[in-house]
């Protein structure tokens, strides 16, 4: 049964446009989106996201650009004018890069969203990178973005339920550090399953690994469906089945 909106997003993290072709090849555009991040964007460059557009695939553009204004503001516009998505930018360059990078993307155009803090970070590096406590620090970065008028934030599912007043006024929370019941946490550090994720209050969950490298990676994402189809879901109202 398609779905109207497809919450899940499918991280297309290959070495090569070709590989990461075959796989979407294997998956149902009215049942998941897909993410092309740095490594798949330096191999195939625009092409690759022209390709999956051909394939009927919503595209995030997950380049989390952080630069001066003037860049991210260009790098923004050219994100636009591939017809993207959804496109996102690192909230730790501050209100006037945010606001920049907003003013870039013409009305209609892709959903902007902030990097809070990545969820490959656990407590040793944000002590190294002295940032202190994650939960305190996405939660500012994520008014940041919502000050700026950005659609969403990046966050991790630990931290979904902390901002839910900041997603009842508009912000949607795109969650990546999913995995499925069991699976090992590969490089990720604050991890929730597809369960929890939606429980706690998140939006669109990016899935990569625990369906890139399955051995069947259809069966796979329609298992993560079936999970996320069960998920309790809050609303503002309290609880509803998702
Ligand atoms: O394979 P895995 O499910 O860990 O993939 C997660 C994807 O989400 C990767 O492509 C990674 O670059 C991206 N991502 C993330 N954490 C963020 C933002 C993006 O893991 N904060």
């Amino acid at each position: 049964m398609p779905c109207e909106d497809p919450i899940i997003i499918v991280a297309l993290d290959f070495p090569e446009a070709s590989a990461a072709l075959d796989l979407a090849r294997r998956l149902d555009p009215a049942q998941c989106r897909v993410k092309v991040g740095l490594e798949l964007f330096c191999a195939g460059g625009p092409d690759v996201v022209r390709a999956l557009h051909e394939l009927k695939f919503a595209v995030f553009l997950d380049l989390k650009f952080h630069d001066i204004p003037n860049t991210v503001a260009g790098a923004c516009a050219r994100a636009a004018d591939l017809g993207v998505w959804m496109v996102n930018v690192h909230a730790l360059g501050g209100p006037r890069m945010l606001a920049a990078a907003r003013a870039a993307i013409p009305e209609g155009g892709p959903r902007l969203v902030g990097v809070t803090i990545l969820t490959s970070h656990g407590p040793e590096d944000l002590a190294a990178l002295g940032l202190g406590d994650s939960g305190e620090r996405v939660r500012g970065l994520a008014r940041l973005c919502r000050e700026a008028g950005l659609d969403g934030v990046v966050c991790s599912p630990r931290e979904a339920p902390m901002l839910q007043d900041l997603r009842r006024a508009g912000l949607a929370l795109v969650t990546p550090g999913i995995r499925p019941e069991g699976a090992v946490p590969d490089d990720q550090r604050r991890t929730q399953t597809i369960g929890a994720a939606l429980a706690g209050g998140a939006d669109y969950l990016v899935v990569g690994r625990p369906v890139t490298r399955a051995p069947d990676p259809a069966a796979a994402l329609a298992a993560c469906l079936t999970e996320a189809r069960a998920a309790r879901r809050p609303t503002i109202l309290g609880t509803e089945r998702g």
